[in-house]
């Protein structure tokens, strides 16, 4: 093993189920607007998974892009991590039954629940295990049907989320993108600004919490905003300022998905143009943690990035999380 190197996605991939449901179809179940949801979001559609795929089947077809752009056979992958808060089962984890799915040997196998920086969470998490030599090719998900947390009744949530999946395969032999940095950090202290408070083991599944509906997402979006253009911030100006880079050294940055205003203030408060913000919200609305595999993914088959590029990905989520990657092109 190339042990002097850092860790490079050597394979990458994404996944959207077909069905898309745009703004017009949602006036179809609750009170809104095409007009207020493009204003006040930037999302105009969304992918929507049907009841015969649960997200496993999501991170399956990203995992099976992203392995073989590596070129990497199947009995190479050594580690599975699956970042996820939609997981198909409370347990076992959906990175059990994805390796089973795909047909990996017997490997390492856990979720990382981070929300939506829980892609970011898990590059960290597999670059620290690659790195400790420990292991060669970890295969990193981020996959999510948020269609099965949503409130179709609460006009405040319905209109944001959307399902997906996006997948890379971690190594430090073979080429691709360089991981050149990480940072993940958290705030525990007011967890209800955004959570699903049923069907744990504070309020386990009752009759009760069903029809209270404490299985769906709830959030405080006011605060969230607010929160989320603050610690996304902090978060890039920590990293950069980690690896000597300021934020004019930045080509792309591939922020996390949620909210247009969101990525708006957040290029005005980093000084950083607009136009170097890679986005396909519009498409998707907010994957969690698939968000940023799903832009990454497009934006390398693009070919929007180019060789020697840095890239700043950068994402917040429930907890509250955060999490900022650097990566070279
Ligand atoms: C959710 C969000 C779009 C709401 O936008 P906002 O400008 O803050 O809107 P408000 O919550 O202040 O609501 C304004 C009004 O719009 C209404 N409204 C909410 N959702 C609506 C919808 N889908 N259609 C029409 N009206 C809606 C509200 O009821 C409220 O009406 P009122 O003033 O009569 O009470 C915004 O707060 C947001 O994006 N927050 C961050 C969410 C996020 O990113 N979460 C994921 C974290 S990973």
């Amino acid at each position: 093993m190339n042990s002097g190197r850092n860790s490079r996605m050597v394979g990458f991939g994404s996944f959207a189920p077909d069905q898309a449901v745009d703004n017009l179809e949602l006036c179809n179940r609750v009170d809104t607007s095409d007009e207020w949801i493009q204003t006040r979001t930037g999302i105009k559609s969304r992918r929507i998974a049907s009841d015969h795929q649960p997200t496993s089947e999501l991170a399956l077809r990203a995992a099976q892009r992203a392995i073989e752009s590596s070129g990497l056979k199947l009995g190479e992958i050594d580690l599975v991590i699956v970042a996820t808060i939609t997981p198909d089962m409370a347990f076992p984890s959906t990175a059990c039954i994805l390796q089973h799915k795909l047909g990996l040997g017997k490997v390492a196998c856990f979720d990382i629940e981070a929300a939506c920086s829980g892609f970011l969470y898990a590059l960290d998490v597999a670059d620290a295990m690659i790195s400790s030599g420990r292991y060669r090719n970890a295969l990193v998900v981020g996959a999510e049907k948020m269609s099965s947390i949503m409130d179709w009744q609460d006009r405040s949530t319905c209109v944001l989320f959307g399902d997906g999946a996006g997948a890379a395969v971690l190594s430090k032999d073979g080429e691709g993108p360089e991981l050149l940095g990480f940072f993940c950090g958290a705030d525990g202290s007011n967890p209800s600004l955004l959570c699903q408070p049923g069907g744990g083991s504070l309020n386990p599944a009752t009759v009760d919490t069903v029809e209270e509906r404490k299985h769906f997402l709830k959030m405080n979006g006011r605060e969230i905003f607010k929160s989320a253009v603050r610690v996304m911030e902090s978060a890039s100006r920590e990293l950069l300022g980690r690896h000597g880079l300021n934020v004019e050294d930045v080509s792309h940055v591939i922020p996390h998905q949620a909210n247009v205003r969101i990525v708006e203030s957040l290029s005005q408060r980093l000084e950083i143009p607009l136009m170097k913000f890679f986005c396909n919200l519009e498409k998707f609305g907010n994957t969690s943690a698939a968000s940023i595999p799903l832009a990454f993914d497009e934006g390398l088959r693009k070919g929007h990035f180019k060789a020697g590029e840095i890239g700043l990905l950068v994402a917040f989520g429930a907890g509250l999380t955060w999490s900022s990657t650097l990566v070279r092109f």
